[in-house]
């Protein structure tokens, strides 16, 4: 199943109206019809409306937000709102509320506060999302369901470590297998009875905080739980919704690089992907658009949704900037470029109390139609409406993959040496910005993933390298493309046990090169790379060739003129090891090297501040995005002739070509 079918991008977002009374969804309805707003999520957090005591339950506000809806022409993607307790919930059964790392049972409180492993909180919950159902299954508003609200956290309580030793069980099979797995002789720790095993918190294997352990085993072991443990409440939810309609889509709200939950794990429940993108102040662009392109990459490419997104402002930060005139519809643009099928916000009408009051919304607390943001929303939504189904089901088309994996980025930034200061996203940010500051598209996939449609195989800081990768890599190499990979990339098992092989392990023979040491430096430190102009900190892996040629040299130290980067013959194509955390512009021409070799360079390459992105519609048309990141005119020369779908305007191959300050154009 795919996502919903509809005739335009779906446009609207999170809308609240049970906190109002009924006067003001008048005013809300005409709004929306003024700003071309076509869906409406709903019931994200009704839990307490819709079941006010254990044995009652109450929808009449829920059935005219829904009836409503659907007199307007609207339609709903309906959560099943099971992320906020209601107070009674936890009253009669304290054991709802979570445990946290540092061994606090946690009394009623917040939102996402359940323990996942809680027989009550899974009753309750699917009874939850049966009722709803049962009751909207054939609603002609109903769109799409929407389970929970962005899982995430871990509980430690009883509950969670009984469930943990099942789940290990079922994993591992025997102590022996489990105590080999974890290395457990070392400090003394083999286990001869499965009640001996406990969560990995502050109280028993961890010191400073999460990303320290004493065994990464048994903490790798419990972030794969705590991802399942919440995969199998989203599942609880998702059977009984199937059991009363086969036909609706459903999914749930991701938040994109989101560390604790390894999305692909969850990927193959999900009928469509969608995530809430909230970018890190003062990120460049393509942060947002790798985590675009890793939700794209969850259902093989398929578009996702984007579920939610500011209007204005957050309200969560210490200090929270506007967007900009303008930087809503860019990164809109941005999105639908990356292969979003909907674009919605969080929110539609502004609460007016507690923490979110200040948050930005389409309507902000005086309903005004006049406000900026109302405007600019109101003109985009006239702009997709104008651009109708073009984009909807549309691919990328890309030949470039980089490969995310949770496993690599956990068992990284869980280990003791060699630097606490490698980030694994920074990491591969920095090699799919260098890809897409190219031009190229990059489809961002998992270990798994099919790579014959790739020529280029960026693989950079894969720690763990797991199943037939190793083969597969090899397979793309000896097919004339290249692969790519960096320091810290093969170096242990599943279990986060080191190889009994020389560093890159299973890399080993397509890179051609040997590891045997590595020197890691304090963030200050910056070693020099002649050859590429460039600079190099945190860690330097010597690199001893085994048939690789160097092609770019540490400068200084007792390593000097050791390869800082290699290139090795492969079959018809190449093996590119990167050893140090090169910087940017070192990463941007290593990875322009390998592009310029397969063609891959778009035609804008040189323009820094312009993003690139393709789209391939269902029945063929080819759509080129072009997106002014700066806040001044960009001047290009049309590479084809092609007319703009949203001025309608027509531009000639060798013409000039200007964006405005954050502007876009899709060249059909
Ligand atoms: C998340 C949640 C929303 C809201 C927004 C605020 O994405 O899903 O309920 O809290 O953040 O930015
Ligand atoms: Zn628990």
């Amino acid at each position: 199943m795919t996502a919903p079918r509809t005739p335009r991008i779906p446009y609207g977002g999170d809308y609240n109206p049970e906190q109002w009374p009924e006067d003001v969804w008048d005013d809300d309805h005409r709004l929306f019809t003024r700003a071309g707003v076509d869906t409406l999520t709903v019931g994200v957090f009704t839990w307490s409306l819709t079941q006010p005591a254990p044995d009652t339950y109450d929808f009449t506000v829920l059935d005219r937000v829904l009836d409503r809806a659907a007199a307007e022409g609207r339609r709903v993607c309906l959560a099943t709102g099971t992320a906020a307790l209601p107070p009674w919930l936890a009253e009669r059964h304290p054991e709802v509320n979570r445990t946290d790392f540092e061994g606090r049972r946690h009394r009623y409180g917040q939102r996402h506060n359940f323990c996942p492993s809680s027989p009550a909180y899974r009753r309750y919950a699917r009874g939850m999302a049966r009722r709803l159902a049962e009751r909207y299954a054939h609603h002609p508003a109903l769109l799409a369901w929407h389970i929970n609200n962005e899982y995430g956290g871990a509980c430690y309580c009883d509950l969670c470590a009984e469930a943990f030793r099942e789940w290990l069980r079922d994993r591992h099979g025997t102590l022996d297998a489990l105590n080999d797995a974890w290395w457990t002789t070392f400090w003394s720790h083999r286990y001869t009875d499965w009640d001996q095993i406990e969560p990995p918190s502050a109280l028993t294997e961890h010191w400073s905080g999460p990303d320290h352990t004493a065994f990464q085993g048994i903490t790798l072991d419990w972030f794969r739980f705590t991802t399942d443990a919440l995969l199998g409440c989203f599942l609880a939810e998702k059977e009984v919704i199937r059991a009363h309609d086969p036909d609706t889509p459903v999914t749930t709200n991701f938040m994109g690089t989101f560390r604790p939950l390894d999305y692909h794990r969850w990927a193959p429940h999900l009928d469509f992907a969608s995530w809430d993108s909230y970018p890190p102040l003062d990120a460049p662009p393509t942060r947002p658009a790798l985590a675009h392109d890793l939700m794209r990459g969850l259902k093989d490419g398929a578009p996702f949704w984007l579920m939610e997104q500011t209007p204005s402002t957050t309200a969560c930060r210490d200090v929270n900037p506007l967007r900009r005139p303008g930087e809503l519809r860019l990164a809109t643009f941005q999105a639908i470029a990356h292969g979003a099928d909907a674009a919605l916000y969080f929110q539609m009408r502004a609460s007016r109390g507690a923490c979110e009051k200040y948050h930005g919304a389409v309507i902000g607390h005086a309903g005004r139609d006049d406000t900026r943001v109302f405007c600019e929303v109101a003109d985009l939504g006239a702009e997709l409406e104008r651009l109708g189904a073009v984009t909807l089901g549309a691919r990328t088309p890309a030949r470039t993959a980089l490969v995310f994996d949770w496993d690599s980025w956990w068992a990284l930034e869980i280990s003791d040496g060699p630097s606490r200061l490698v980030k694994y996203p920074d990491v591969v940010h920095a090699y799919y910005r260098a890809a897409r500051a190219a031009g190229a598209d990059v489809d961002v996939v998992p270990q798994t993933a099919d790579l014959t449609p790739h020529d280029v195989v960026l693989a950079p800081a894969l720690y763990m390298v797991k199943g037939d990768l190793a083969t597969r890599l090899e397979a793309v190499a000896r097919r004339g493309g290249t692969v790519l990979t960096t320091f810290l990339s093969g170096r242990v098992d599943e279990h986060d046990r080191a190889l009994r092989t020389d560093v890159p392990g299973p890399l080993a023979p397509l890179m051609g090169v040997r590891v045997d040491e590595w020197d890691a430096r304090p963030p200050e430190f910056a070693q020099t790379v002649p050859e590429l102009g460039a600079q190099a900190r945190l860690v330097f892996d010597i690199v001893l060739p085994r048939g690789a040629e160097p092609v770019a040299t540490y400068g200084t130290d007792f390593y000097a003129g050791t390869p800082a980067v290699t290139r090795n013959r492969y079959g018809a194509g190449e093996g590119w090891y990167v050893a140090t955390a090169l910087d940017q512009p070192g990463v941007d021409q290593v990875v322009r090297r390998i592009l310029a070799h397969h063609d891959l360079l778009g035609p804008y390459a040189d323009h820094p501040s312009v993003e690139t992105a393709t789209r391939v519609a269902p029945d063929g048309t080819r759509l080129l995005f072009l997106l002014n990141h700066a806040p001044e005119p960009a001047h290009l020369t049309a590479h084809a002739t092609a007319t703009d779908l949203l001025t309608g305007k027509r531009v000639d191959q060798g013409e000039p070509l200007v964006l405005d300050p954050l502007g876009v154009a899709v060249l059909q």
